[in-house]
């Protein structure tokens, strides 16, 4: 659930916005939030007089935003072009598979939730694969099956 709060004083800051400042505002509710929530871009569709379909439209255009909100356990798979030449297209597919979900998605328990990025600064540990801020070098399909089932069973030890 979004806080609205957060979202009106976002707004706030943007008096008298017209289109152009559409990613700009849906940047730093992204930021603040974590994610676009529906009721966000309904709030931004009436301050901006655009219908909310529309801001869908250009939101999912650039594909930095996230329409739900992060997993417990946030995986970063690197697509740049070092990580791809060094394999990282069968690390993201092997993540797909094992987590059952695409880049932009969560988990319905919550737990996971995946994103691609273009490059992390890290080339020179490709394939790069970053959990919650920590950085998984050299990554393989195998590796990667291995950290998504230790983050699961910390998950169920918590239980
Ligand atoms: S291309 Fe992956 S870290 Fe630079």
């Amino acid at each position: 659930m979004a806080d609205m709060t957060r979202v009106e004083s976002i707004l706030e800051g943007h008096p008298a916005a017209g289109r152009d400042h559409l990613i700009p505002i849906l940047q730093e509710i992204q930021e603040a939030e974590g994610y676009l929530s529906r009721e966000a871009i309904t709030r931004v569709g009436e301050a901006l007089h655009l219908p909310a379909s529309k801001i869908f439209g250009v939101a999912t255009f650039y594909n930095m935003f996230r329409f739900q909100p992060k997993g417990v356990h946030h995986v970063m798979v690197c697509r740049g072009t070092a990580c791809h030449v060094k394999g990282s297209k069968r690390v993201l597919d092997q993540v797909t598979r094992t987590l059952r979900i695409e880049p932009g998605q969560t988990t319905r328990d919550g737990q996971f939730s995946l994103e691609v990025v273009a490059c992390m600064g890290a080339c020179g540990l490709a394939p790069v694969v970053n959990i919650n801020g920590q950085f998984h070098a050299k990554a393989t399909p195998l590796k990667l099956q291995r950290i998504l089932d230790a983050c699961r069973e910390q998950e169920l030890s918590h239980v």
